[in-house]
């Protein structure tokens, strides 16, 4: 085991968060990712160990929204990692639609994945940054947990939502020395807007993210961030 800081990643399988992943590998975290496609995630992982070899890459196939199984993936990766320096609670899925026409089971699994597995996982992981004394979770939330665009009701009360237990999480931890920060972006080039009537080159990167979230790393103690909005420059 080396003694390089711990990133925990949501949602590290691909898009956002891979991009956040390749960005903490260059800083010399280890990695543990979590998503639910296991053959994905295993390539992701593979990938990464590849690429940079001076860190330690893991990762735990589970669904964020079954409490035990988040559960059991931090206690995999604690075998190997003193504390959880970072959180990125990623995760996350889209679905669209006119809220007249919305079927209660896709709205059901939209708040199951963005909201009940974003309080599986920071609850576990809060816990032990409050023990640590340390640490920094980000929540990737979107800018539609700022504003709603019409069709993206459903999601955008996910998100907002999000939003708002960052807000009291924030305040809640300061006193432990753990820092919360959400993260909002616009339309980031990723599978999740493959669909989005927009060249990729045009979208936010996911590598953009992965900076931001560097560039929140760097900065002092007495810095404490508790949303950043990233507009997108051709929707803005
Ligand atoms: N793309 C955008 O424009 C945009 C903008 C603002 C915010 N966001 C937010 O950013 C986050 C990442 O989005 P993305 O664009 O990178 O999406 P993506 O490319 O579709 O990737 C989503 C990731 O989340 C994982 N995931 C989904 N449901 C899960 C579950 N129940 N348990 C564990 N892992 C699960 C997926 O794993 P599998 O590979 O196993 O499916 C995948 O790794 C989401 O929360 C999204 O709402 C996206």
């Amino acid at each position: 085991m080396n003694k390089n800081k711990f990133a925990l990643i949501t949602g590290g399988s691909r898009g956002i968060g891979f991009g956040i992943a390749t960005t903490l590998a260059k800083k010399g975290y280890n990695l543990g990712l979590i998503s639910k496609n296991s053959e994905r995630l295993h390539l992701a992982a593979k990938e990464l160990a590849n690429t940079f070899p001076d860190i330690d890459v893991e990762c735990y196939s589970a669904d964020v929204s079954v409490t035990i199984q988040v559960s059991q993936a931090i206690d995999f990766f604690m075998k190997n990692q003193k504390d959880i320096d970072v959180l990125i609670n990623n995760a996350g899925v889209l679905h669209t639609g006119a809220i007249d026409s919305f079927d209660l089971e896709t709205y059901q699994s939209l708040v199951m994945t963005n909201q009940i597995g974003s309080f599986n996982v920071i609850k576990l992981v809060a816990s032990r940054m409050k023990e640590q004394k340390k640490g920094y979770i980000f929540n990737i939330a979107s800018m539609s947990g700022l504003r709603a665009w019409a069709n993206y009701g459903a999601y955008a009360s996910t998100k907002f939502a999000l939003v708002g237990l960052g807000q009291s999480l924030r305040k809640e931890m300061l006193p432990y020395g753990v820092k919360v920060t959400s993260i909002c972006p616009g339309a980031v080039a990723t599978d999740m807007t493959a669909d989005l009537d927009m060249e990729e080159k045009d979208k936010i990167q996911p590598e953009d993210i992965g900076r931001l979230i560097s560039c929140c790393l760097d900065m002092s103690h007495s810095v404490s961030i508790d949303y950043i909005p990233v507009e997108c420059s051709s929707l803005a």
